[in-house]
């Protein structure tokens, strides 16, 4: 396993176009492994393909309750609407508040290609469209209010 790179905001590949994973290859576990170190090594709560300049459309979530594997998610339902404290890993040292669904259902695949539903609300929701959001070159700061950015807090 090895830790990689997380990218920051000025780098281009973080708006590169994703694409769907077809198949569960070694190359693909493999991305997971190490994107599941990286995640960790940075104590973050979500890190989506593109923050290590993969173009495959693969999310990780923990927000302290293990960990999901996200492969080709998508948001099939949403409700509510809440004010979040965000941040991201590529953008150290920011957060900023954001207006996010207070209820997400995603449909996704796992590890073993299954398709799979799961609901959140509450952080596990934020983390899930921030997520998402990687995977469709979309950074929190795009859907900021950016009177609120400020230095530091969690980072996802
Ligand atoms: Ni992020």
């Amino acid at each position: 396993m090895a830790v990689l790179k997380i990218l920051t905001s000025e780098d281009s590949r973080l708006r590169q176009e994703t694409r769907e994973v077809t198949e569960i290859t070694p190359d693909i576990r493999q991305l997971i492994r190490n994107m599941s170190s990286t995640l960790y090594a940075a104590n973050g709560v979500g890190l989506a393909a593109t923050q290590v300049g993969s173009d495959k459309r693969i999310a990780l979530v923990d927000i302290g309750e293990g960990l999901i594997v996200l492969i080709n998610p998508e948001i099939v339902a949403c409700s509510g609407r809440v004010v979040c404290q965000e941040g991201c890993l590529s953008i150290p040292g920011y957060t900023a508040e954001v207006e996010r669904f207070s209820w997400v259902r995603v449909s996704a695949r796992d590890l073993k290609f299954r398709q799979f539903e799961m609901e959140g609300t509450g952080l596990l929701a934020q983390a899930l469209q921030h997520e998402i959001d990687h995977l469709d070159g979309v950074l929190y700061v795009d859907k900021a209010d950016p009177l609120t950015l400020k230095k530091s807090g969690t980072e996802q």
